[in-house]
C-alpha cells in the first residue's frame, strides 16, 4: 500500500512539472501584453490573476507561503492563500508572477514569471522583506563561499576552487547605493562587477549557468525572491547562504509570528527549501536566461526553463500556443 503512496505521488510530481509550466506561461503572457506601457501594477496584477487562475486548476491542496504579500495587503496570492483543485498532495507554493515588474513596464530584459512547489511544510515561510545573500554554481568545495566573509575573501577563494586569477571571476549584484562598498571590495582584488537593475532570482540561477560568464552572486534582495532563487539551486546544483534583514520592531513581530524563532540565522538552500521541488520560469522580457514571450498573428510562443530537483532534469520549453481565445481571459 505504501508503496503505491509512493509511486503515485511521484507520478503525480512528474505531471506537475510540466503542469507548472501552464502556470508561469500564463502569468507570463499577461505580463507581457503590458510589457512597455508604463504600468509596473497594472502588469503585475494581470500576471498574478492569470497565475492564480491556473494555480487552481492543478490537482494539488497547496499554499501559498511565499506569495503577493500578507492577506490583508494582497487580495490574491497572499501568504496563506489555498491553490489547487484539491485532488492531490499537500504543497508548499512560493510564486512572484512578475519577477521584475519595472523590468517589464520599461521593456527592458530580464522580466520572468516564476514559482517554486514543494511538499507541504518544507519551504522558508519567509516574510516580504530584505535578505542578504550569496551564491555560486556547483562544482565548488563546500565553504568556497561564506556570508559572513568579506567579498574580497569570498572572490578570492572561488577563484582558488575554480582555478583562475580573481581577474577571471564576475560577481553579479543588484545596481543599489547599498552596494557601494561591496563593488569596491569586488573590483579590489581584480574581480569584475555585472549590475543588474532588478531580478535577482535570475540573477543567482546565472552563477549556476556557464554561457552567463557569471561566477558568483553577491548582495541584498529580497527575502521571497531568496527561496526561489534556493529552489532552482536546489535542482540545478550551487551553494547559497543567505540571512534575513531584520531592520525594526514591526517586522521582528512579524518574522517571530511566522514561526522564524532566530532572525539572524544564516540559511543554507538545505534550510530554504526542505526536500524536493520544482522550479519553473518564463520568459516575459527577453534575458540571458529566457527569451521573451513573442505575439504573432495567430501564434504565441514562449520559453520556459524548468527543473526537478530528484532528477536534476533540466527542461527548456518553447511553446507554441494557437488556441489564442485561453489567452484572452484577462
Ligand atoms: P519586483 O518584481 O517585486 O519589483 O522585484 C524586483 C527586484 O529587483 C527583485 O529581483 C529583488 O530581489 C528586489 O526587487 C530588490 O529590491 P529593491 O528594488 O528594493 O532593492
Amino acid at each position: 500500500m505504501a508503496s503505491i503512496t509512493v509511486q503515485s505521488h511521484l507520478v503525480l510530481e512528474r505531471i506537475l512539472t510540466i503542469e507548472i509550466v501552464r502556470v508561469t506561461e500564463r502569468a507570463a503572457v499577461s505580463a507581457a501584453r503590458l510589457r512597455g506601457h508604463g504600468k509596473d501594477k497594472a502588469s503585475d496584477q494581470a500576471a498574478v490573476d492569470a497565475m492564480r487562475r491556473e494555480l487552481n486548476k492543478l490537482p494539488i491542496d497547496g499554499t501559498v507561503v511565499i506569495g503577493e504579500g500578507e492577506m490583508d495587503e494582497a487580495p490574491m496570492l497572499f501568504i496563506g492563500e489555498q491553490v489547487g483543485n484539491k485532488a492531490g498532495p499537500k504543497v508548499d507554493i512560493a510564486v512572484d508572477p512578475l519577477e521584475g515588474t519595472v523590468l517589464c513596464a520599461k521593456n527592458m530584459p530580464g522580466a520572468i514569471a516564476t514559482l517554486a512547489m514543494a511538499d507541504a511544510g518544507t519551504l522558508l515561510h519567509a516574510p516580504d522583506c530584505y535578505m542578504d545573500k550569496i551564491a555560486i554554481g556547483p562544482g565548488y568545495p563546500k565553504g568556497t563561499i561564506d556570508l559572513d566573509a568579506p567579498a574580497e575573501e569570498n572572490i578570492l577563494n572561488l577563484a582558488k576552487a575554480k582555478g583562475v586569477k580573481p581577474s577571471e571571476i564576475t560577481a553579479i549584484l543588484l545596481d543599489r547605493p547599498r552596494h557601494a562598498k561591496t563593488i569596491e571590495a569586488i573590483r579590489s582584488v581584480g574581480a569584475a562587477v555585472s549590475l543588474i537593475s532588478d531580478g535577482d532570482v535570475a540573477g543567482v540561477i546565472h552563477c549556476a549557468e556557464p554561457k552567463t560568464g557569471i561566477d558568483i552572486y553577491l548582495g541584498i534582495g529580497g527575502a521571497p525572491e531568496g527561496v526561489l532563487a534556493a529552489a532552482a539551486l536546489r535542482c540545478i546544483g550551487g551553494q547559497m547562504q543567505c540571512r534575513l534583514v531584520i531592520d525594526n520592531e514591526a517586522l521582528r513581530e512579524r518574522t517571530l509570528n511566522m514561526g522564524i524563532k532566530d532572525p539572524k540565522k544564516k540559511y543554507e538552500i538545505e534550510d530554504m527549501v526542505r526536500g524536493d521541488c520544482l522550479f519553473a520560469a518564463t520568459g516575459v522580457t527577453t534575458g540571458a536566461m529566457l527569451t521573451g514571450v513573442k505575439f504573432g498573428k495567430d501564434m504565441i510562443e514562449t520559453d520556459t526553463v524548468v527543473m526537478r530537483s530528484v532528477t536534476g532534469t533540466v527542461r527548456r520549453i518553447v511553446a507554441e500556443h494557437r488556441q489564442l481565445e485561453k489567452f484572452h481571459l484577462d
